[in-house]
């Protein structure tokens, strides 16, 4: 009697194992058993602002591929970079939301083709050697003396404003050309409405890239007046400047695109770069602030540096070169990821037969086979806390990114921060040219501290596709020594 109940079991058993793997080739990859037939669980805690950090978890507990719905799957495992974002393929309609003016631009855009006509005019103009003949660098060190006017103060600062505003004025004075850029660390007003708009933009950051087709319904009646305000502010700034020749806006123009797409491309850059580097240059002046012995490193790099120079901060080429400089940026970038959620991405017709490179936390899992038309992404947060990478993975060590230690390619491999290949972060050499020289003046004068009201707990990251301190401020104090 026992047995034949046993063997009815393994007989429906198998059974639906089989139908769901009829439906659903997705079935055999390790993931909740509910994601086989729904993707609302995922969505349900993306909402809730827990999916990064799920995804983490899952791949702790199945390993280097798991699956998330019915048609998506995470994979971790640096040796699908390559296949999944240096052999570029297509994104997924979780870009739609960067549509700007109706017009796509170079992150918003689907397919190659779309891209490349966007990336083609957009690339060389934020190469390394573009960003160095340019205005920046004196633009940079002007605006960091219009911050420091905030830094002499006993009282704490509020640090996420000030370099958001910084990253705004550096980043709209590249699109438009040197003076008509926008000057929010000089005014206080059109700061507190600039980033006030962009706040709710950001609040309302889940139903865009989520919920593409409905999201159009739920957004708020703040959402949209805020949105318009930026579309505004940001074509109305364009047309003021008179494309200068110095500007992205002039450049783009010459390159082909009409006045909208030029636009188009101009606002997602305003929206990818500002408050990415400033939250870069936000959790790394908090964490310098916390490890007074790291702190104390960077300074007498910098100020050694300073005093080799004759007393005045060094050129950015050779800021650049500074060792622990460099760590010190390197870690914030990887512990704290701005973007460290799934970039997106569809597997082509012909599918993806993946076959783990290494193993994730000391797990080594089969191989499966990820039909084409899967969505499939690495996600840096699990890629930057791999023990098998990164010794210690939790620790900011800013040593562990010097020339000398031999890990250094295994760990460029998994460092996600800017994403890979040609739809990775045109603009990571402006940004890494800001927050470097924003820590080297800051650093070369001050001392940070943590004011009692900025906790491990007010500045723990949300959980969002790009994120900031839960408590949205990180209030430090500064002294001159
Ligand atoms: C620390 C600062 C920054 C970080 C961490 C960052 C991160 C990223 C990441 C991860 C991607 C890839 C997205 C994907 O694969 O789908 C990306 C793309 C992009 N970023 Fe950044 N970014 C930063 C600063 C900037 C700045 C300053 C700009 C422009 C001024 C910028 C403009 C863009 C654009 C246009 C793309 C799309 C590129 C394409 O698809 O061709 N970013 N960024």
């Amino acid at each position: 009697m026992i047995e034949n109940s046993l063997a009815l079991g393994i007989l429906i058993a198998g059974a639906t194992a089989f139908i769901l793997y009829k439906i659903n080739p997705l079935f055999k990859v390790p993931g909740p058993i509910i994601t086989i037939l729904t993707n609302w669980w995922i969505l349900w805690h993306t909402y809730f602002e827990r999916r990064n950090r799920l995804i983490h978890k899952l791949h702790i507990e199945y390993g280097s591929i798991v699956r998330l719905g019915p048609n998506e799957v995470s994979i971790a495992d640096p040796g699908y970079v390559k296949n999944i974002y240096v052999d570029n393929y297509d994104k997924s309609h979780f870009y739609f939301l960067f549509t700007v003016y109706g017009k796509v631009n170079a992150f918003s855009a689907i397919d190659k083709a779309t891209h490349s006509r966007s990336r083609k005019v957009v690339h060389q103009l934020y190469s390394k050697s573009a960003i160095n003949a340019s205005f920046i660098e004196s633009l940079i060190l002007e605006k960091l003396q219009q911050l420091e006017s905030y830094l002499d103060s006993p009282q704490p600062i509020e640090v996420i404003k000030l370099f958001r505003s910084l990253a705004m004025d550096v980043i709209t004075a590249f699109q438009f050309g040197k003076g008509h850029g926008s000057n929010l660390l000089g005014d206080g007003a059109v700061r507190e409405a600039i980033l006030g708009k962009f706040k709710i933009l950001f609040t309302s950051w889940f139903f865009g890239p989520y919920l593409p087709k409905i999201a159009q319904y739920l957004y708020s009646k703040d959402f949209y007046s805020a949105a318009e305000d930026i579309d505004n502010w940001i074509i109305e700034s364009m047309r003021k400047s008179g494309y200068p020749h110095d500007s992205i806006a002039n450049r783009l123009i010459k390159g082909g695109l009409d006045e909208l797409e030029a636009a188009s491309e101009i606002a997602d850059h305003i929206i990818a770069g500002h408050e990415t580097s400033a939250i870069v240059l936000t959790f790394l002046t908090w964490h310098l602030s916390k490890n007074p012995e790291i702190q104390s490193k960077l300074q007498n790099e910098i100020r050694s540096a300073v005093k080799s120079n004759g007393g005045s901060l060094p050129a950015f080429k050779e800021i650049d070169k500074l060792a622990y400089l460099q760590g010190t940026v390197q870690e914030a970038l990887r512990l704290y990821a701005p973007i460290p959620a799934s970039e997106p991405r569809v597997v082509p017709p012909g599918g993806l037969n993946y076959r783990p490179s290494s193993p994730l936390y000391g797990q080594l899992n089969r191989g499966y086979f990820i039909p084409g038309g899967t969505v499939v992404s690495i996600q840096p947060f699990t890629l930057h806390r791999d023990p098998n990478v990164f010794e210690d993975p939790l620790l900011f060590n800013p040593e562990r990114w010097f020339v000398n230690n031999p890990n250094l390619s295994k760990m460029n491999r998994s460092f996600l921060a800017f994403g890979a290949g040609i739809r990775g972060c045109v603009g990571s050499n402006l940004a890494l040219q800001d927050i470097k020289l924003a820590v080297a003046y800051i650093y070369a004068s001050y001392t940070t501290i943590v004011s009692p009201r900025t906790t491990d707990i007010s500045m723990e990251s949300n959980d969002r596709y790009s994120i900031r301190p839960k408590a949205d401020e990180c209030l430090l104090i500064f002294d001159k020594k």
